[in-house]
């Protein structure tokens, strides 16, 4: 009989995560109390209530709140909107792959800054900075990085702060695993530090679930009303239907407590995942212990043909990534990331069991 198939391929919140019987009434309450509004065109900066709920959890104008399908869109706008061709973005390598993506789609130079235990190498930022490059912005995902799971020290984000105000580049945060902290406490974001030198960005997607396709932006006042413009014109408006049935969620109490057991359904899955990493990883890599997040970034101690393990993998049915795609420069070879959200603490273990495997055959 051929084995179960595992994925550990997306970094995605599980399907019984959903909570579809709540939205239920949400989306019933979206159109009954807020019908004529929702379905018809409007502002474009999002559903108001939502955009001032947010808003004032970040103490800004709502002015400043700019509600999209998803935050990829927002970031494929950001980058449309403020690089152009031959420009010059920082990046973590490695980094989420769609952000690679997006930032280069401009013509635009993306260049990674490498990473360590505790969040990218600021001393080589620096010294690319006073080497003289001259980027327009950095893009950061400080807390439970996608895809190593680190979380950007303190004095690291007061650094880069530092070095944006001299430099004079925008700090482009993004915050969409921020609020699943499993352990440990919170380091102050880069919005929190330079409000006016961040872009920050964050999604309901892994909060509530990804199909809802609800992300935001929160702009510096500098850059707001020219990325307003900018949305208006690709769609007029986003999908306000969606954005009342957040807005309604939360407004119940329901995302604290979605939040709260999203909370506890993961813990017991990184921990299979870690604990397996101990038996069978010791003498093959080398991976942080994240405090939260989705994943677990593995280095093997040597690299591998990353195609021969992903075929290697799939004969044992096993999917996995190959981790180049996570970098700026064709480096990764001895790259894996590790999800661990979507599959059941046993599968988890079974399949770093299978990947042991893998990686012992690959050359
Ligand atoms: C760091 C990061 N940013 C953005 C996204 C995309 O979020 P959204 O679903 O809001 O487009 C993801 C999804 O995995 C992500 O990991």
């Amino acid at each position: 009989m051929p084995e179960k198939e595992i994925k550990l391929t997306r970094g995605v919140p599980p399907t019984e995560s959903f909570p579809i019987h709540r939205l239920a009434d949400c989306a019933t309450t979206a159109l009954e109390q807020f019908g004529p509004e929702v379905l018809q065109y409007g502002p474009a900066g999002g559903f108001r209530p939502l955009q001032e709920m947010l808003a004032a959890q970040a103490g800004v104008s709502p002015d400043r709140v700019i509600i999209g399908q998803g935050s990829l869109l927002l970031q494929d706008f950001l980058a449309r909107l403020m690089l152009h061709p031959g420009d010059l973005a920082f990046v973590e390598n490695p980094t989420y792959d769609r952000t690679i993506l997006s930032l280069r789609r401009p013509g635009s130079t993306v260049e990674g800054i490498p990473m360590e235990p505790d969040g990218m190498a600021v001393d080589v930022l620096e010294a690319r900075l006073r080497g003289g490059a001259r980027p327009v912005l950095l893009y950061s995902i400080p807390d439970f990085q996608n895809p190593t799971g680190s979380v950007l020290s303190e004095e690291k984000r007061r650094r880069v702060v530092e070095l944006a105000e001299t430099y004079n580049f925008w700090v482009v945060e993004d915050v969409p695993y921020r609020q699943l902290r499993y352990r440990g406490t919170d380091v102050p974001s880069f919005f929190d530090l330079a409000p006016q030198r961040t872009l920050q960005m964050s999604s309901f997607s892994k909060l509530i679930g990804p199909g809802l396709r609800v992300g935001y932006l929160i702009l510096p006042d500098a850059l707001a009303k020219r990325f307003l413009d900018f949305v208006e014109e690709a769609y007029i408006c986003p999908t306000y239907l969606v954005q009342a049935m957040v807005y309604d969620f939360a407004r119940r109490g329901w995302l604290k407590e979605n939040i709260g057991f999203l909370k506890s359904l993961y813990p017991p899955r990184l921990e299979a995942v870690l604990g397996a990493l101990d038996e069978h990883f010791c003498e093959l890599g080398s991976w942080i212990r994240p405090e939260g997040g989705f994943f677990i970034g593995l280095t093997l101690h040597r690299p591998v043909t990353q195609p021969e393990l992903g075929r290697l993998a799939r004969q044992s049915g096993l999917w996995i990534l190959d981790g180049r795609d996570f970098h700026t420069d064709g480096s990764g070879g001895s790259f894996i990331r590790l999800p661990f959200t979507a599959l059941s603490p046993d599968d988890l273990r079974e399949g770093i069991a299978r990947l042991a495997k893998v990686v012992r055959q690959a050359s």
